[in-house]
């Protein structure tokens, strides 16, 4: 994970939040080329999810929103995480991951009382800070961010920082059934920021205050689909993207169910994908079957009726959904995690090209040639009207190859002495290494080619 971090910062992936303040824990910032490979992910996601299918629609709905939806949600009563303190350093952590750190044991959805039975009876779960085995009572500590609206502070103005992207989904429901073609079933697709107050240490950007979530809520009659099937499509459709799209290695991948105690209040189902980060199989992506517990809650809440006839069967129902939900920034740090390689004279991260945030870059063999760094730009600039480019005339070339691997980029062109002459570049493979002289008028064609 080190190591990651490390090239993460060096390469302009991945910063500390409000570093030159000291920082801010739980918050990141995306660099150059991170901006670049998240932004690839969500248009992957977005591709595969929305504009490849005739069943799914998209939403981009309000980060902030009102104190009844995360009421009528459940979220300002259910929505919260066991804490503990260090009575010595006031060190504080969830009290489930402490277990799990210290005794390798699964601990998330266990009670209060049955957390802190397993902490007092085992000396062992002593305080990462300090050492010391000396905790207070677990409490619970909810995740949602409260803000004040305008000037008036009080209840009357409280509204949250949304906790999950899907209640967008869920409030505007009857917008998007009255103002598309939708007919069950079908889906409601928001890629967007959610927030949480979450204490948790270290591991970047995998548990963050603030991060990405994409999630689509599939709407769907029980009486017509059976949600047994629909669960077991949509794993696959989950299985499918991250194998094929994103190119991860399936050893590294695996189901786990949620037992009761750990299953969301909404759901009657719920399984997670999970990948084998550095430290350890964690969770990516959830699949819950929430039933039509959130649509009933907001027809209750808000008065209104949020049924809708089905022209199938010509009833009336509020549907039921099948929730995919994955983190976009934590699938960053499994792709990243997944595609770093340490080879003999250099580290490179083997990224699927359709991912990597710059598809080429250009080099004059020498610097201080202006004849070779005219031509390099020349082609850069012809290059990017198509590719996503980058142009690199420090150092010598062997550094610059260097950096490239480091940062992922599939291609490197170099413009050399033979270009003058007979207007041909090689092209360096990241992954073998290998060069082949192409002609400039081709370069474009073969690029697009290879990333297929
Ligand atoms: N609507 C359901 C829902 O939000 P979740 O399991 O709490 O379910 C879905 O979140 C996904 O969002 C997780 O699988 C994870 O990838 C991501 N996620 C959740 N909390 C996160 C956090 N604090 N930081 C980064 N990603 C997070």
């Amino acid at each position: 994970m080190e190591k990651i971090i490390a090239l993460c910062k060096r390469r302009g992936f991945i910063y500390p939040g409000s570093e030159i303040y000291g920082g801010l824990a739980n918050t990141y910032d995306y660099g150059p080329a991170g901006a670049e490979l998240l932004r690839n992910l969500r248009n992957l996601w977005w591709d595969n999810f929305v504009h490849k299918r005739d069943d799914i629609v998209g939403l981009d709905a309000s980060v902030i929103s009102h104190q009844e939806v995360w009421r009528a949600s459940g979220h300002t009563s259910g929505f919260a995480d066991a804490m503990i303190d260090c009575k010595n350093c006031k060190y504080r952590m969830r009290a489930d991951h402490l277990i799990e750190e210290k005794t390798k044991e699964k601990a998330e959805g266990k009670s209060i009382g049955e957390l802190e039975e397993i902490i007092e009876n085992n000396p062992k779960i002593t305080c990462p800070n300090c050492g010391k085995h000396d905790w207070t009572n677990v409490r619970k500590f909810n995740l949602l961010f409260p803000v004040n609206l305008g000037i008036v502070e009080g209840d009357q103005s409280l509204a949250y920082l949304r906790g999950e992207t899907a209640q967008g989904m869920f409030i505007n429901f009857k917008n998007v059934v009255d103002s598309s073609r939708v007919r069950l079933p079908f889906g409601i697709a928001q890629l967007g920021k959610s927030f949480r107050n979450e204490i948790t240490p270290g591991n970047s950007v995998f548990r963050t205050l603030e991060f990405e979530q994409g999630e689509i809520e599939y709407f769907f009659d029980p009486e017509i689909s059976n949600w047994e099937k629909l669960f077991a499509d949509w794993k696959k459709l989950m299985w499918d993207f991250i194998t094929k799209k994103l190119g991860i290695n399936e050893e590294n991948l695996r189901w786990r169910e949620h037992d009761e105690k750990e299953r969301s209040f909404y759901s009657k189902k719920t399984e997670d994908l999970e990948y084998k980060f550095p430290f350890g199989f964690k969770e990516l992506w959830g699949i819950a079957y929430r039933t039509n517990y959130d649509l009933t809650q907001h027809g209750k809440f808000s008065n209104k009726d949020l049924s809708i006839t089905d022209p199938q069967t010509n009833k009336k129902i509020v549907p039921h959904v099948i929730e995919p939900a994955v983190g976009i920034n934590r699938m960053l740090l499994m792709i990243l995690a997944d595609s770093y390689i340490e080879e003999k004279e250099r580290i490179v991260l083997k990224l699927n090209p359709k991912l990597a945030p710059y598809k080429a870059a250009v080099f004059p063999l020498l610097a201080n040639k202006p004849e070779l760094v005219e031509k390099a730009k020349k082609i850069y600039h012809d290059l990017r009207k198509n590719i996503v480019t980058v142009f690199d005339g420090r150092g010598n070339i062997g550094k610059r190859y260097f950096a490239q691997d480091e940062i992922g980029t599939p291609f490197c062109i170099t413009v050399d002495f033979e270009t003058l002459e007979n207007d041909t570049v090689t092209v360096r493979d990241r992954d073998t290494m290998k060069q082949e002289r192409v002609k400039i008028e081709d370069l474009i064609s073969l690029i697009v080619k290879k990333i297929g």
